[in-house]
């Protein structure tokens, strides 16, 4: 978005021309930009009414105050979810922070949580049209056009013992989505100097590797059916030890210890479980419940003889065991009459979309497969969706 078109937006004559778009009936029609162009020109227009679907995707990933917010397309994709947003406010409520400096705040969506939640909020964005979007949606904080790298040492000399700093690095690069520290912008050299002088909270993608990071507590957050970031703490001692797994959702936040031995490997029983994938990557499979077994070493799968209702787990009852052979589920698919087929694998080699294709599901009846090593060979195992016993994985579809 052109820095012109951004201030406009968060300007008096912006808001009268949002809330005309907002009283269309289809923003996106061109009768929408037609009546638009009555009252404004053409780029106010069209921003205007992009405003309004980005508003409509932003109320479902943030909730209400999404819609008061201004947005780029770029700043909505890389916002927080607010549930998420909202626990890491809490989480630096109690830990007694009393004021955020957000060095690459983006259009605020975590910035908005942390003044939601009485914190004082500085925040840095780079982007001038971003920066001026979340000096609109961030009413009562100091937001600074700036690199972060430039300002931090003069924001350092306001700071308080309370004051702790978030770091929120792009992920972004020309190539799309990056997992490699050294492509994060602000870079990451200046990330680990922020996390050495002062507290800090780092919000990173959850698919980093472990190994290249401080050796500092990472919460690896579950939310609905996501594993959607990795949180890492610097100066949180007392309130955060050790690596957890933790799921947040509008009504709990449940944690577990992580970095735990996997469960041990036991007989397949009559039921079998897919853990969140938070629990997953954070190693905490063993603190679910200590009745549950793995299926094989090292397998992601467990089973009981009894389901255990727990939000870290979607059951599934096994009704039948098949051998790994793409023949004889073919056979069993045919003679059961299955349409919808839902094919989960870990541990064994399987292609799901050429499986799909060999299988021809056709019928109306539906199945889900897991594919996986047992103590006995890898095995199909033909199961059917445990309805009282859906954990995160099924809370719902998930958002952006
Ligand atoms: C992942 S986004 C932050 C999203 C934000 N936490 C939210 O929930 O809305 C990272 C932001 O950092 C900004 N950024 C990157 N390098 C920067 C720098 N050196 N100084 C300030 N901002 C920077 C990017 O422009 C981008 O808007």
């Amino acid at each position: 978005m052109e820095h012109s078109v951004a201030c406009r937006l968060a300007s008096d004559e912006g808001i009268e021309v949002l809330d005309l778009a907002a009283a269309q009936t289809d923003p996106d029609s061109l009768a929408a930009a037609t009546r638009l162009r009555r009252h404004t020109d053409a780029d106010l227009a069209a921003a205007a009414l992009d405003q309004i679907s980005l508003r409509r995707r932003a109320v479902s990933k943030i909730g209400p105050v999404g819609a008061q917010m201004l947005w780029t397309r770029d700043g909505l994709e890389q916002a927080t979810r607010g549930e998420v947003s909202r626990w890491r406010a809490q989480c630096l409520v109690a830990a007694g922070f009393t004021d955020v400096i957000d060095l690459g705040c983006a259009c605020g969506a975590d910035s908005r949580a942390y003044l939601d939640a009485g914190l004082r909020v500085t925040a840095v964005e780079i982007d001038e049209a971003t920066a001026e979007l979340a000096r609109h949606n961030l009413p009562g904080a100091r937001v600074l056009t700036a690199d972060a790298t430039q300002v931090f040492a003069d924001l350092l000399k306001d700071a308080s013992d309370t004051t702790v700093v978030m770091l929120d690095p792009a992920r972004r690069t020309g190539r799309g989505r990056t997992w490699r520290l050294e492509d994060v912008q602000p870079p990451w050299s200046f990330v680990e100097k922020v996390i050495m002088s002062m507290p800090a909270v780092v919000k990173l993608g959850p698919g980093i590797d472990r190994s290249q990071l401080p050796d500092l507590p990472v919460t690896y957050v579950g939310h609905r059916g996501d594993l959607v970031e990795a949180t890492l703490w610097s100066g949180f001692a007392g309130h955060r030890r050790g690596d957890r797994a933790v799921l947040v959702s509008s009504q709990s936040t449940l944690e577990l210890p992580g970095g735990l031995a996997n469960p041990v490997v036991g007989e397949l029983g009559p039921f079998v479980a897919e853990p969140h994938p938070a629990a997953i990557r954070a190693g905490s499979l063993s603190a679910i419940d200590g009745s549950l077994r793995a299926v094989s070493d090292g397998i992601a799968y467990l089973t009981a003889d009894v389901p255990v209702a727990s939000a870290w787990l979607t059951w599934f009852a096994v009704k039948e065991v098949l051998p790994f052979d793409v023949k004889t589920l073919r056979a069993w698919v045919r003679d059961h009459h299955i349409g919808t087929l839902e094919i989960k694998k870990r541990g064994v080699d399987v292609d799901p979309v050429a499986w799909r294709r060999q299988l021809k599901p056709s019928g109306p009846h539906s199945a889900t497969v897991i594919c996986t090593p047992t103590r006995n060979n890898a095995k199909v195992l033909v199961c059917e969706r445990c309805a009282d016993f859906q954990g995160g994985s099924s809370l719902g579809p998930s958002v952006m």
